[in-house]
């Protein structure tokens, strides 16, 4: 039956895990999957992410189905911790939110609910380049995906005026996806004034403007800081969608916790937008899985947890600053040609190198050490071990 199915190719993210997996070299190194590491290399379970789950075991709660946008606490305190509290909006009642399976999931209800709902737009517009699971999940949602200029190879920064030029361009209605904070590979965002410029030419223009805030409290290790591009949007008076990840501000990762959400017009007009959430929700998956909203909703609804959590947060943020200042100074003390300056001033859990193809390839079968082959690196995979190691090899690459 299956005689014509063609093997498609390994993913870009997960599959650079596979073929980590198979190495058996013991100096191997995995800067592939975006999952934060402890100072040992280890994955990391929060304190605040344990006393949350300590609480829900004693307290045995039901197994019983949450309903179809789920844990209704959990997504009231995800909407405020990304919104904030005096978020107009939210307010008023005008917040439809649901839970969701992770950021992806929250991607995936928003691209049907849009591609369903918003009229006029059937295209949404990525950044070049954007985390290599956008495409494919709003082409299934159904939409029509383009591009906007983002990164500028000469400069290692933000090609700001290409990519005013390309919104500008852009017809009436499009959807924009804008990655809130620590963009997703590249590690370069959009300054406050340019946010600020965003905001404006997004109004003006009569585009939709999709966040995804994956990294919230990544990238500053502040959550308020990070969540300053969607606040302002809203506070502009704009109607935003919003995807939501606990994947990584909590290192909740195979939980699968997340919220999506739309900001609507007023509590009435949230009603009708909520009553088709769970109408594009019911056929995907039911309702979603309770563990992981239950620990989220324990850290945010409980002040010492969240507090705790705040600390943790900002403590990953800070080991993997302190890394690039690390990965910086060596690979200028090795006079490891180029420069290399945007190391430091990326931000989030990704540096965007700048490798090649055939230099990230070379790392992975001559020196075991893996990353996309874009040349992202997790730089939270990197620790006092072996930073050594993999600065040697980069610079041992690049001299060729
Ligand atoms: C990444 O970009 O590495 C993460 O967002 C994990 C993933 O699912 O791709």
């Amino acid at each position: 039956v299956w005689s014509a199915v063609p093997s498609g190719p390994p993913d870009p993210i997960l599959g650079v895990t596979e073929a980590f997996k198979a190495d058996k070299d013991p100096r191997k190194i995995n800067l592939g999957v975006g999952a934060y590491r402890d100072g040992n290399g280890k994955p990391y379970v929060l304190s605040s992410v344990k006393k949350s789950e300590e609480r829900i075991l004693t307290s045995h709660p039901e197994k019983e189905y949450l309903p179809i946008t789920g844990l209704g606490s959990f997504t009231q305190n995800a909407a405020k911790l990304a919104y904030g509290e005096d978020s107009a909006p939210l307010k008023a009642g005008a917040v439809a939110v649901t839970q969701s399976i992770s950021g992806t999931g929250a991607l995936r209800i928003g691209g049907a609910f849009l591609a369903r709902h918003y009229p006029n737009a059937k295209s949404i517009y990525l950044p070049t380049p954007s985390w290599g699971n956008h495409t494919p999940i709003f082409r299934d949602s159904g939409l029509e995906v383009r591009q906007y200029r983002y990164f500028d190879k000469e400069t290692v920064g933000l090609d700001f005026a290409g990519m005013v030029a390309d919104l500008k361009a852009a017809p009436e209605n499009a959807i924009v996806l804008l990655h809130a904070c620590a963009h997703n590979p590249t590690g370069i965002d959009p300054t406050v004034e340019q946010w600020k410029e965003l905001s404006d030419l997004i109004q003006e223009k009569k585009l939709f403007p999709f966040f995804d805030m994956a990294y919230q409290g990544f990238a500053s290790g502040s959550t308020s800081r990070d969540a300053f591009a969607l606040r302002h949007f809203v506070s502009q008076g704009h109607q935003v969608a919003l995807a939501q990840s606990f994947a990584k501000n909590m290192g909740l990762y195979g939980e699968r916790c997340g919220a999506f959400s739309l900001t609507t017009a007023d509590a009435e007009e949230k009603a009708r937008v909520d009553s088709q959430l769970k109408i594009v929700i019911r056929p995907m998956y039911s309702n979603p899985p309770m563990h992981g909203a239950l620990i989220a909703n324990g850290i945010l609804s409980d002040p010492a947890l969240y507090s705790e959590w705040e600390g943790e947060v900002k403590g990953m943020a800070d080991r993997i600053i302190s890394m690039r200042e690390k990965l910086y100074t060596t690979l200028n003390d090795l006079n490891t040609p180029g420069e290399w300056g945007h190391i430091k001033s990326q931000i989030g859990m990704f540096s965007f190198t700048g490798l090649t193809k055939p230099q990230t390839q070379a790392l992975a079968e001559k020196a075991h050490v893996y990353m996309t082959a874009d040349g992202r690196i997790s730089m939270a995979g990197l620790n006092g071990n072996n930073i050594d190691y993999f600065s040697e090899s980069v610079s041992k690459a690049v001299k060729g």
